[in-house]
């Protein structure tokens, strides 16, 4: 079995990673022990570009236990744990190409080396593998039945090859599933982002104006979150609708050019490039915050702070601090990559375990289902996600109530009234 890990010698860390997560992976477990008495991925060969997590490492020996052969690279350079894919390598026969703060040649030629496992069903955070099969391995697309996309960022790059009909097979949107996005987005990245800015800095968040661009799910989360710390939350939006909702759910709302005279800590999750740009970066305060939890770095203007620095240092890790031509310093966290995977360990394996039960299930759905699908981008199956929904509530103990047969007449009927 072929991989390429930092060191196999971290895996007993890594293994002790695994169950600690899978602790908190319920439905995901039961999909794995499902999976285990059925085989329903029996001689399929799945190929993953995802963040090498403890949650992550979770689905692909849930994929193992189906009967799939699994191959995993990272979805972004920074966010691999060393430890988790050496246990992988080494404990669970799971072939892993992935080391964290590989540089982008490491990233891509460990991406080859998942395509050249020959997946017949490929899994993104992001869609780098798929571009990469789109772009330069086409002679895989005729083995390959389907695929599935963790997060916003890949879904819009999917939804747009769809468009332009050059999707040459379908995908399942895992992110669209509402057992994903309104827990993994909202409460996943809320938090992670918190610590990832924490575990960087150690700034007291109490009373710093904390500037929010983007108020998707994410964004939300993230808001949600800094003021639950004491942040004054400035949102900072380009759709009205969410402007108002983020004034309306009591955080200020700004322009850009106000809010970069004003913040002390820049927090984009977006999807969208130079977000922070030169419109922040050129006023912010000396000796600002500047992170991002969007899926690429380029939410960032780097180029902008490179061209009118003199200078940068590592003042601590993932802190790199920019010294501007006009005497300000500006921090950069992660590189400007994801923070919350980039100098914390991403969302909690609790909020992972809904995210990748319908990854799981999405690529049995796909193993099984691929004749009736075509080239293009599909929600995760209603069932599929209420079924989660309901799993994930009943590993916690709660149970809720059902309509009565009276009030399921009384809603099918459209001739009562007042
Ligand atoms: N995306 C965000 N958090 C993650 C995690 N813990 N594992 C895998 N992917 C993630």
């Amino acid at each position: 079995m072929e991989f390429d890990v930092k060191d196999l010698n971290l895996s007993a860390d890594g293994k002790k990673k695994i169950e600690w997560a899978q602790a908190d992976m319920p439905v995901l477990k039961g999909i794995m022990e499902e999976f285990s008495k059925k085989k329903p991925l029996e001689g399929a060969t799945v190929g993953a570009c995802l963040h090498v997590t403890s949650e992550t490492a979770n689905l692909a020996i849930a994929l193992k236990a189906g009967g799939a052969k699994v191959s995993l690279c990272a979805s972004n350079p920074l966010s691999t744990q060393d430890e988790v894919a050496a246990s992988l390598a080494k404990d669970y026969g799971i072939s892993v190409f992935a080391v964290k703060g590989e540089d982008n040649d490491t990233y891509y030629r460990h991406i080859n080396s998942v395509l050249d496992c020959r997946p017949q069903v490929s899994m993104d955070d992001g869609a780098d593998l798929i571009s990469s099969v789109h772009s330069k391995r086409r002679e895989l697309i005729p083995d390959i039945l389907g695929g599935t996309e963790e997060t916003t960022t890949g879904v819009i790059r999917l939804k747009s090859m769809e468009k332009n009909g050059v999707l040459e097979y379908p995908i399942i949107a895992v992110n669209e599933a509402k057992t994903k996005h309104f827990f993994d987005n909202r409460y996943g990245t809320g938090q992670s982002t918190i610590d990832g800015i924490l575990r960087a800095t150690n700034v007291l968040l109490a009373g710093k104006k904390f500037v929010v661009l983007g108020y998707g799910w994410c964004g939300k989360g993230v808001a949600m979150r800094a003021r639950g710390m004491g942040a004054h939350v400035i949102v900072l939006e380009i759709d009205p609708l969410k402007a108002i909702e983020a004034k309306m759910d009591g955080f200020e709302v700004m322009h850009s050019s106000q809010a970069a005279q004003v913040g002390e800590i820049f927090l984009s999750v977006t999807g969208n490039l130079k977000v922070i740009g030169e419109n922040i970066l050129s006023k912010c305060r000396d000796n600002a915050i500047v992170a991002n939890s969007g899926h690429f770095d380029a939410e960032i203007d780097l180029n902008y702070l490179k061209k009118n620095s003199t200078g940068v240092k590592k003042v601590r890790p993932f802190v790199e601090q920019y010294q501007m031509k006009d005497g300000r310093k500006i921090n950069i966290l992660a590189e400007g990559r994801l923070v919350n995977l980039g100098a914390a360990e991403g969302h909690p394996a609790s909020v992972m375990d809904m995210s990748f039960a319908n990854q799981a299930l999405s690529v049995k759905y796909i193993f099984e289902k691929s004749s009736l699908l075509e080239k293009k981008v599909y929600a995760v199956p209603a069932e599929i996600d209420k079924n989660i929904a309901a799993l994930k509530l009943a590993s916690m103990g709660i149970t809720i109530d059902t309509l009565t047969k009276e009030q399921e007449d009384y809603l099918n009927a459209w001739e009562l009234g007042t």
